[in-house]
């Protein structure tokens, strides 16, 4: 499994870590600088630590672009809603333009949804296929579930097949319906950013980076830089390497 892995002894020091990576990176960046968040849990504390000096007051507000990877087909106001929790956490405290914040349309019904972003990203991309030397985004953060998912593709699904269309449905067992992008659109970035913490995710990080194909994740092959920012709990033994 290829990318680089970075272990960090706590969540906060992951959190630390990654605001100032993509601070820089962001930085050394020129023109729109398009990031994709992640939704979940994980990316909570990362959001918060951006929105906080000395990051927030370093970061290039007015040319970043923000779009997701993925959103529960919910209202924004949601405490599920993935944009929502960024709003709450980053972009409420920050001097971002509202035209460059592009959240998932949750409240739409899914398959209007997912055309719609899809659409969207088109336009902003402005050529019919994807070129791996011109990737549609400059960082994509991504979590890890437990079962191996990453953005809303999900173990056993048809989303896994789609190469066609940048964006999707998806519907998961148990969970609510969600609308992601699939692996073309996700894989189309400078670099892709994973973040996994705590020792819940200890074993499907391992399987997942030792090349698992059923597992949603280990299938992700980006054009670009490659990179996994985890806390020792999560990292496990392979922090001991
Ligand atoms: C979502 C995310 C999803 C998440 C993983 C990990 O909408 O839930 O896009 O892919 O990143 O499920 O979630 P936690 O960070 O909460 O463990």
């Amino acid at each position: 499994m290829s990318g680089n892995l970075v272990v960090l002894p706590t969540p906060d020091a992951l959190a630390e870590h990654v605001a100032s990576w993509l601070t820089e990176r962001a930085r050394s960046s020129s023109g729109a600088f398009r990031l994709v968040l992640s939704g979940g849990h994980t990316p909570a504390p990362l959001y918060a630590r951006l929105a906080s000096s000395p990051w927030r007051d370093r970061f290039p507000w007015h040319r970043t672009e923000f779009y997701w990877g993925d959103e529960r087909c919910v209202p924004g106001d949601d405490p599920e809603s993935n944009s929502g929790m960024a709003r709450r956490q980053l972009l409420a405290h920050v001097p971002v333009a509202p035209d460059h914040v592009h959240p998932i349309p949750g409240e739409m019904a899914p398959p209007g949804a997912a055309a719609a972003y899809e659409q969207m990203l088109r336009d902003v991309y402005g050529a019919p296929a994807l070129d791996p030397a011109r990737p549609l985004f400059d960082v994509t953060l991504l979590g890890l579930g437990d079962d191996g998912h990453t953005a809303s593709l999900f173990p056993g699904t048809e989303a896994l097949a789609e190469r066609a269309r940048w964006v999707t449905t998806a519907r998961p067992e148990g969970k609510t319906p969600r609308v992601t992008l699939t692996y073309p659109a996700l894989e189309s970035s400078r670099c892709v950013a994973f973040l996994v913490a705590g020792e819940s995710k200890t074993s499907i990080l391992r399987r997942v980076r030792g090349g698992a194909s059923d597992a949603p994740a280990a299938r992700l092959r980006p054009v670009g830089e490659y990179v996994w920012f985890v806390d020792r709990a999560a990292a496990g033994e392979e922090a001991e390497r």
